[in-house]
C-alpha cells in the first residue's frame, strides 16, 4: 500500500483572514476514516463532493455513495456504486464484499475503497432496532479492519451522537462545520477552549486522528456546483 495519499480539500481558516489560500494536507493512509458533520446546509454535501473530486483521481479507486436523502447526488442515479433510499444497505454489503475478500487474501489488490454513508443517522434512526443493531455491528467491523487494506469510511451526519459510532469513534478524523455543542466537541478530541466560532456555510474545525493539538480552523471553497457534480458523474459512470 501506498504510504502517502494526500488530498487537499479545505483551506486553513486563519490564513484565509491574512489573504493567504493555503490548504493543509491530509494523508488518507494515516488517517483513513473521516466524519463529516454539522447542521443542514453548513455544507457537508458540498465538502463530501470535493472529497470524491479528489478520491477520484487515485489510480483505480472506487467508491460506494449511500445516500438517505436522494438530494445532493440525484446526478448520480442509476449508476452502479450510488445506493439511494432502499438500497443503502446493499450498498454497505457490496463494501463489505470487498473488505471480506481482501482480508481472506482473495483480492490482493489494495486500490483505494471508499464507502460514504450520506445521512448515516438519519438512515439508522429509520429502522427498527434489530437491524440497526445488525448494521452497526458490520460498520464497527469496517472501521476496525478498513485501514490496513487501503480502504476508507466517510461518515455524514446532521449531530454525532456516541451511539452512531459505539466504540469505534477514534477510528474517525473529523471535520466539523458550523459550531458544535460542547458534547459533540469533547465526543471527538476537540480543545473546544481553542475553537472560534465560525459562521456561514462550509467553514468549520477539523481535528485528524483525535489530535487536538492538531487541530484547526478550516473553510471549504467555494466551488462550482454544476462542473463537480459532471466530474463527479463521470467518475461514477467510469469506476
Ligand atoms: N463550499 C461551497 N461552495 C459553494 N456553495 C456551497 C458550499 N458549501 C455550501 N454551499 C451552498 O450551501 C448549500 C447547502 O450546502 P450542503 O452541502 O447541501 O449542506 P448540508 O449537506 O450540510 O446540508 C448548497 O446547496 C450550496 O448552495
Ligand atoms: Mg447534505
Amino acid at each position: 500500500m501506498m504510504d502517502r495519499q494526500i488530498i487537499r480539500p479545505v483551506v486553513c481558516a486563519e490564513m484565509l483572514r491574512a489573504n493567504l489560500t493555503y490548504y493543509p494536507e491530509i494523508n488518507l493512509s494515516a488517517a483513513n476514516n473521516w466524519i463529516i458533520m454539522g447542521n443542514v446546509g453548513s455544507g457537508k454535501s458540498t465538502l463530501a463532493k470535493v472529497m470524491i473530486y479528489m478520491i477520484s483521481r487515485f489510480p483505480n479507486s472506487k467508491t460506494f455513495l449511500c445516500d438517505a436523502k436522494y438530494d445532493d447526488f440525484r446526478t448520480l442515479d442509476g449508476l452502479t456504486h450510488y445506493y439511494p433510499l432502499d438500497s443503502y444497505e446493499r450498498g454497505l454489503s457490496d463494501f463489505g464484499v470487498i473488505l471480506e475478500n481482501r482480508l481472506i487474501g482473495n483480492d490482493l489488490n489494495r486500490s483505494m475503497c471508499w464507502i460514504i454513508l450520506e445521512e448515516w443517522s438519519a438512515f439508522l434512526s429509520s429502522l427498527p432496532k434489530s437491524r440497526r443493531d445488525a448494521i452497526m455491528e458490520k460498520f464497527i467491523r469496517y472501521a476496525m479492519l478498513s485501514r490496513s487494506f487501503n480502504l476508507h469510511i466517510m461518515v455524514i451526519l446532521q449531530r454525532a451522537d456516541a451511539r452512531w459510532f459505539d466504540s469505534v469513534r477514534d477510528n474517525f478524523s473529523v471535520i466539523a462545520l458550523s459550531n458544535l455543542s460542547r458534547e459533540a466537541a469533547m465526543m471527538f478530541g476537540f480543545d473546544r477552549e481553542a475553537m472560534r466560532p465560525v459562521f456561514g456555510a462550509g467553514a468549520g474545525h477539523m481535528i485528524i486522528n483525535g489530535n487536538s493539538g492538531a487541530q484547526q480552523e478550516i473553510v471549504v471553497p467555494r466551488v462550482d456546483m454544476p462542473q463537480l457534480d459532471e466530474a463527479i458523474k463521470r467518475y461514477f459512470m467510469n469506476q
